[in-house]
């Protein structure tokens, strides 16, 4: 099936709403995967989610729908974040979300892609990210977009997470 036709812009406050159902949506699945409901994306508070909207360093993105095909033009399919380190030069991307009746279409591949623009105007060298170490989607879908798997760690309820990195290469002004 076709990616979903969107909009790719910057969160707004009034987003933080649409942002954390999305959330919680598209993260039972893996707090399923990990017999854990409590995992992080499913503790994050509306609160949270502003703080990230409005914190200068963080970049929420979200894709928009631009007409009726999948429910009501202007319904959130997707959201990612980028959390540029103070340097500028490093940053981690994180709560990469599409609203599961529109998976496996190409919209998380287009919210990587719009983090990896932003990025590289922002002149980051570095991406880091980590998912569940048994994830295996997840760590096929960010191998496929240049990811390479770093050390596991432990998170807060013992699920081992693995942590991947992505290096934009020397010389290189566009990262994708
Ligand atoms: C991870 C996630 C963001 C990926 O989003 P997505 O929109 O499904 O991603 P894409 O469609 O771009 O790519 C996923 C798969 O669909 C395939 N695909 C891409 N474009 C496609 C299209 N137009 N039609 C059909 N399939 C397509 C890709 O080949 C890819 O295959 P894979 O399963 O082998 O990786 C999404 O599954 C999600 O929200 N998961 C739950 C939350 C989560 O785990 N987030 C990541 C935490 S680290």
């Amino acid at each position: 099936m076709a990616t979903p036709a969107v909009q790719l812009r910057p969160a707004t406050s009034s987003d933080t709403g649409e942002v954390l159902t999305l959330q919680r949506a598209a993260f039972v699945a893996e707090a399923q995967l990990y017999g854990e409901p409590d995992i992080q994306p499913l503790r994050d508070t509306p609160d949270d989610v502003r703080r990230a909207i409005g914190d200068p360093r963080t970049h929420v993105v979200v894709a928009v729908a631009v007409d009726e095909t999948e429910g009501r033009p202007g319904r959130l399919l997707g959201s990612a974040r980028l959390v540029v380190d103070p340097e500028g030069l490093a940053a981690v991307v994180g709560r990469i979300v599409v609203a599961p009746d529109v998976q496996g279409r190409g919209l998380g591949s287009l919210l990587v892609q719009a983090l990896h623009d932003l990025a590289a105007g922002l002149g980051v060298r570095r991406f880091e990210l980590w998912t569940g170490g048994s994830s295996q989607s997840n760590l096929a879908f960010y191998r496929r977009h240049g990811y390479v798997d770093q050390e596991t760690r432990q998170d807060d309820r013992g699920i081992t997470l693995q942590v991947m990195r992505r290096e934009v290469p020397a010389g290189s002004t566009e990262p994708t």
